[in-house]
């Protein structure tokens, strides 16, 4: 596949999963990409994130309409949520088959990797639309603020996270422990949620109670690394605006607290904390290479991460990297999961990132395969949701938009 038939393939997709129209619950107008028109039919924060991205190679106005959407589902204090039901009637059973968060039946009560200030950075940077950037800035202010002010209740610049779905990476093994999971399943993964939900329905909607009840409360390092990645691209749109010094220093301190408190010198590898009590969950999965994105990550951290973990062929470095789990740890399943995703299989944002982060930090040979075997899973399996590190064999959703990342890498 040349680059224009990969073009013409990631326009069918992102075309076909296309949704446009006026919500009737708000009366607004939505133009976005849904991540797969079966599994999932309605809009997803960091999905649209990354169609956004996609896109910016295609059709720039479709670009800013589908952060413009995602924007215009932020509610007045800040909070933007994890996934807005537009057209709730694209999918009614959704919700008595997957369990979301909510105190509107419209959208999610709960978050995902803010990854949104990079993603409009990106887009202004392709339109230079100024009217655009201005729209936004607030919006991203009031949003990066809310997750300061409502999730990092012990103030050291790691947000938490109430449930695995906010972090993206939903059944991951790293959170087997905290949730107590039953049976190694995803139904044993619904069963361990609908605990959590239980639990959560007095204070739903009080993320500043929930976090204090500990009940799964996680400093995440996939998604505080990419908060810091967020609010660093933020601090470039503000530009000389007086926010721009505040949201730089929040940024540091993030990046501090993950060397000081989720490094681990001896495992070679950064750490989730659980717990109010910060308990280092020493399992190693994406996440914990996921501070490569941050440039200014210590030299010898970057070193020890590529050389112990990173170019392992008995962990990440498989034929089509880079696993989502390790192919050391008992869990890894590579193959067909059954709904239990992120144990194994490929994933191309995950490898958007990290291509992008070990080009920045000088491993070029390294970016460059992880591209090559990337473009080859889309190859020979179409745009799927994830692929076997071992065979590229496709998994999971079809046509599925995030894929399409493949243009930006
Ligand atoms: C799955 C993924 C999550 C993604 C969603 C929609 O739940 O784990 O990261 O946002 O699907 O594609």
């Amino acid at each position: 596949m040349d680059r224009q038939q990969l073009e013409e393939g990631a326009r069918k997709i992102l075309l076909t999963n296309l949704r446009k129209g006026v919500a009737d619950w708000n009366g607004k107008d939505f133009s976005f990409v849904v991540p797969s028109l079966r599994g999932y039919p309605f809009q997803w924060f960091w999905d649209s994130c990354f169609h956004a991205i996609a896109l910016t190679h295609l059709d720039l106005e479709q670009a800013k309409a589908e952060l413009t959407t995602l924007m215009s589902a932020a509610l007045p204090n800040g909070f933007i949520p994890h996934i807005i039901f537009w057209e709730m009637d694209k999918q009614p059973d959704f919700l008595s088959r997957n369990i979301v968060g909510m105190t509107s039946p419209n959208y999610s009560s709960t978050m995902q990797p803010p990854i949104i200030a990079y993603a409009v950075e990106r887009v202004y940077q392709a339109t230079g639309d100024e009217a655009f950037k201005e729209m936004a800035l607030p919006i991203l202010v009031r949003f990066y603020r809310w997750l300061r002010e409502n999730r990092d209740p012990d103030n050291d610049g790691l947000i938490a996270v109430i449930q695995p779905e906010e972090a993206g990476t939903d059944c991951s093994p790293k959170y087997d422990e905290a949730l107590g999971l039953e049976e190694l399943s995803n139904q044993g993964f619904i069963a361990a949620l609908n605990k959590v939900y239980a639990a959560y329905d007095p204070m739903r909607g009080d993320d500043r109670r929930i976090l204090a009840a500990d009940i799964f409360h996680f400093e995440d390092v996939l998604v505080n690394s990419i908060y810091a990645f967020g609010l660093r691209a933020l601090v470039r749109l503000l530009g000389d605006a007086p926010e721009a010094q505040e949201f730089s220093r929040e940024a540091d301190k993030t990046l501090q607290a993950l060397v000081s408190k989720c490094w681990d010198e001896e495992a070679g590898a950064f750490f989730d904390l659980a717990g109010v009590a910060e308990n280092p969950v020493k399992v190693v999965t994406i996440s914990s290479l996921m501070p490569l994105i941050l440039d200014d990550l210590p030299r010898p951290i970057v070193e020890r991460l590529v050389d112990r973990w990173v170019t392992s062929t008995e962990d990440f470095w498989l034929p089509y990297p880079i696993p989502s789990v390790p192919a050391s740890n008992p869990k890894f399943i590579p193959g067909p999961p059954r709904g239990f995703i992120w144990r194994g299989p490929s994933w191309i944002n995950t490898n958007w990132f990290l291509s992008h982060a070990l080009r920045r930090q000088g491993y070029e040979e390294l970016a460059d395969t992880i591209v090559a075997k990337s473009h080859e899973c889309i190859e020979k399996s179409g745009f799927r949701e994830y692929y076997n590190p071992y065979t590229a064999e496709g998994l999971g959703a079809s046509d599925f938009g995030w894929s399409t990342l493949i243009l930006d890498m």
